[in-house]
């Protein structure tokens, strides 16, 4: 097989991996033209503070965002005249009217879900997109261009990424090419093998990846997420490879220059150190194009996103005269989204391979448990011994910061930036691509995840809106099927403010969410999450059927689709400012709004699930057998209704698939999906032993 053919390759032809020199020439790498692209270097340190506390949106983002309301406003105007075509509504004097004292803020959240999330994804984006002309008469044109934010996790982050990164491209750009640049998407052959056959070729792919990797590990802890976010860039860069390109230089792209683009936000969880288990007080971190950190208790700060990799103690860089900059490489930030393929590095064993790379996988495994290598390692910790933490927290006790796929915590979906109150979004479409059921559907557990979490210790203070709070009422209500509304009616929601504890908050600061599930339309887009390998008719199929989910089947299952969606971007501001919702916009609101009953959304009721979340977690944490940390191997209340062992399968699986290593039932699905991906990737497996095969040359480990 290809494997065992490169294995072979460097004795046959007398090969060398280029790296393998520099390793013993102590060349000083030191002088800029030495220095390879990937790596972070050394550099003068800004006169601001790096770190700020988690008070409110930075200045650099709330100018952003001033300045994109411009575009907004002006695009807003024209869906709502033109696309949702509201009856006896003048968008002009309604968006006018407010604008001194809030403008319509609109946030798009892509969830996880590997490719399946990124292709069903793009095909949402396009049917939001006024540049798109079929959106402007069968989809929901212009939303994409009334939106402020932009949020992904996972799958979700390398759409959202890829769209910034090439300077906004449309999804039709980025598949047909623009000009005579390189599509982007092409995913006819698997990400660690990219030239099929072409084992040359790979080669020099794995070199230029290896050469960057093993520049930055000489100063800097490297990890397998370095060589995954390596690989993802080569994916979604226009740029060979992109390994020049940080997260931060987004801000010099024309598009963001001119405030085209949605303000962007990616999302990883933090893992305490020696734990594997995210909760429900998981730590949520945002990557923004200026910041990176977190609004929790446990860290409440950010640092600026250009100097990460700055050695800082308690904020304060500790050589004032040179900072880090370079290490926020846009590849690694989507990478550190998407640590994903850890789940293929601990199943590697039960796979037939040949006794000579079985060995060498063992050899690697013994060390990712002992070295924790399947995450990111942010080191050195930007937070170390920093100030604004409200709570004790082991995170900021440690040199360095431990990131997780945003996943993780079972809020599959990036909703928590957007539900930050300095942000002040009205209306939230949730994109869910999860694939929680056997058969890689979603059953609504990310948007509970996140619904629960409003409760507990670490989410207190930004409440969403009432969802059923189980999975069986979610599907039983068919609502995994269709879009939905939920918290139509904010004044239904001030038993969430109360608890909240926040003082200044208004229920109609509670943004409405338009929840959007995958589902089969025209295409069964249900593949796995680990299906690394698209041809060209199924990457189509998926964006086309991801299109019909958003347009709901190009407006053939509802005319009025649009409409309503105006009636919903419209009414916080008119419940904030006393205007009364239309008939047209009331039959809207009946069709697609879910309302909890009064039995499940008064005051008590509410107090009552609060105590719970908090009084199991407690008692989990008691029992918890790993004390060096807060989130331990303990887990939070079952969210489903049948008994059993769904609270372990729940805390100990992430959300793209049910890999839970402490339940039979679990594995058997686990391998059954991998099994699949096997075979209808034509070898992935081995693809990713060429992998970790490198991994293992490059003596990471
Ligand atoms: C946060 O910033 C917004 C926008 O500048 C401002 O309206 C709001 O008062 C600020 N909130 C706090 C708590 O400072
Ligand atoms: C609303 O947007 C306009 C730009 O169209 C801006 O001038 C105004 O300050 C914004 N209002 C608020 C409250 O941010
Ligand atoms: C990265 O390198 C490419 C060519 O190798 C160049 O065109 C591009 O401007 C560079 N980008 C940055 C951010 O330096
Ligand atoms: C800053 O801290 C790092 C890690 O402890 C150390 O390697 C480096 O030499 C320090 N620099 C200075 C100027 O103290
Ligand atoms: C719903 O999704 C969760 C999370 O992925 C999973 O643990 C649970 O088994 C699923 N429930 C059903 C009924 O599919
Ligand atoms: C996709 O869904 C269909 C029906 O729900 C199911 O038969 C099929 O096995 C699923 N495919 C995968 C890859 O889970
Ligand atoms: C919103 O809820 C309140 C209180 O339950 C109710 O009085 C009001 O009629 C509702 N408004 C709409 C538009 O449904
Ligand atoms: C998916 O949708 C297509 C087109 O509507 C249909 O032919 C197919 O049977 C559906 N598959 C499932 C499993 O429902
Ligand atoms: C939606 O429109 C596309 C063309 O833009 C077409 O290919 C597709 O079949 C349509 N789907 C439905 C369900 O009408
Ligand atoms: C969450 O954090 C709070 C405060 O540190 C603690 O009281 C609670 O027990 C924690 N819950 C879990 C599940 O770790």
């Amino acid at each position: 097989m290809k494997i065992s053919y490169l294995l072979l390759l460097p004795s046959v032809i007398g090969f060398t991996w280029p790296w393998q020199n520099n390793d013993n020439g102590e060349d000083t790498p030191d002088e800029d033209n030495d220095r390879n692209p990937y790596m972070p270097y050394q550099t003068q340190c800004p006169s601001a503070p790096l770190i700020r506390e988690a008070s409110n949106v930075s200045e650099s983002e709330k100018n952003y965002i001033e300045a994109r309301y411009e575009k907004t406003n002006e695009a807003l105007i024209d869906f709502l005249t033109n696309v949702a075509q509201l009856n006896n509504f003048d968008a002009e004097d309604f968006i006018n009217e407010y604008a001194d004292d809030h403008n319509i803020t609109i946030g798009l959240a892509f969830s996880g879900g590997g490719y399946r999330s990124m292709l069903t994804g793009a095909g949402s984006i396009q049917a939001l997109d006024s540049r798109y002309r079929p959106s402007l008469s069968r989809a929901l044109g212009g939303i994409l261009q009334s939106s402020s934010y932009i949020t992904g996790l996972s799958g979700g982050s390398w759409l959202v990424g890829t769209l910034i990164f090439n300077d906004w491209m449309t999804v039709d750009e980025l598949l047909y090419g623009k000009g005579t640049e390189v599509p982007i998407w092409d995913l006819e052959d698997s990400i660690f093998n990219p030239n099929g056959i072409n084992v040359f070729r790979t080669a020099s792919y794995y070199t230029n990846i290896g050469t960057g990797v093993m520049a930055k590990s000489r100063e800097f802890r490297t990890t397998l997420t370095d060589i995954w976010g390596r690989t993802l860039a080569h994916q979604f860069m226009p740029f060979e490879g992109g390994e020049n390109v940080t997260w931060s230089s987004m801000t010099e792209l024309p598009s963001f220059q001119d405030h085209n683009v949605p303000y962007p936000i990616v999302l990883a969880n933090g893992r305490y150190p020696g734990t594997r288990i995210v909760n429900l007080n998981s730590t949520v971190f945002e990557f923004s194009p200026y910041e990176f950190g977190l609004w929790d208790p446990t860290v409440n700060s950010f640092i600026s996103t250009k100097y990460l990799g700055t050695y800082l103690d308690g904020g304060v860089p500790n050589d004032t005269e040179s900072c880090v900059v370079n290490f926020d490489n846009a590849g690694y930030v989507m990478g550190t989204s998407s640590t994903l393929f850890n789940q293929f590095l601990t199943r590697l064993d039960e796979f037939d391979v040949n006794a000579l790379l079985k060995n060498i996988v063992d050899r690697i495994l013994q060390r990712v448990e002992r070295g924790d290598n399947d995450i990111a390692a942010y080191r050195p910790n930007p937070f170390y011994n920093s100030d604004y933490a409200t709570v004790d927290s082991s995170l900021l006790e440690d040199e360095q910061l431990n990131l997780v796929d945003g996943s993780e915590d079972e809020q599959n979906i990036p909703l928590y930036p957007l539900i930050q109150q300095g942000r002040d979004v009205d209306v939230i479409f949730a994109f869910d691509n999860s694939g929680d059921t056997e058969t890689e559907w979603p059953n609504g557990s990310a948007i509970i995840h996140t619904y629960r979490r409003q409760f507990a210790f670490q989410g207190r203070g930004s409440p969403i809106p009432f969802v059923p709070d189980t999975y069986e009422k979610f599907v039983d209500e068919g609502l995994n099927t269709r879009p939905t509304f939920f918290g139509c009616n904010a004044s239904n929601l001030e038993s969430l403010v109360a608890i909240s504890g926040n003082e200044d908050m208004e229920a109609t600061d509670i943004p409405l969410i338009i929840y959007i599930p995958n589902n089969n339309l025209s295409f069964e887009s249900n593949t796995s999450s680990f299906k690394l390998t698209y041809d060209e008719e199924e990457r189509f199929s998926m964006i086309q059927n991801g299109y019909e989910i958003t347009s709901r089947s190009n407006l053939s299952d509802d005319r009025q689709w649009p409409t309503c969606v105006g009636c919903a971007i419209i009414r916080r501001n008119q419940e904030r400012f006393g205007v009364e919702m239309s008939r047209e916009c009331q039959r809207c609101f009946e069709t697609y709004c879910w309302e909890p009953s009064e039995d499940d959304s008064n005051l008590e009721a509410v107090q009552s699930l609060a105590d719970q979340i908090s009084s199991l977690t407690a008692t989990e944490d008691s029992s918890s057998t790993s004390s060096d940390s807060e989130v331990s191997s303990t887990s939070e209340p079952s969210l489903s209704s049948s008994t059993g062992d769904s609270t372990t399968v729940a805390a100990l699986s992430t959300n793209e698939a049910s890999l839970n290593s402490a339940n039979s039932e679990t594995s058997r699905g686990t391998s059954e999906s991998l099994d699949s991906q096997s075979s209808d990737s034509g070898g992935t497996i081995n693809n990713l032993l060429l992998l970790l095969l490198i991994s293992f040359i490059l003596n990471l480990f």
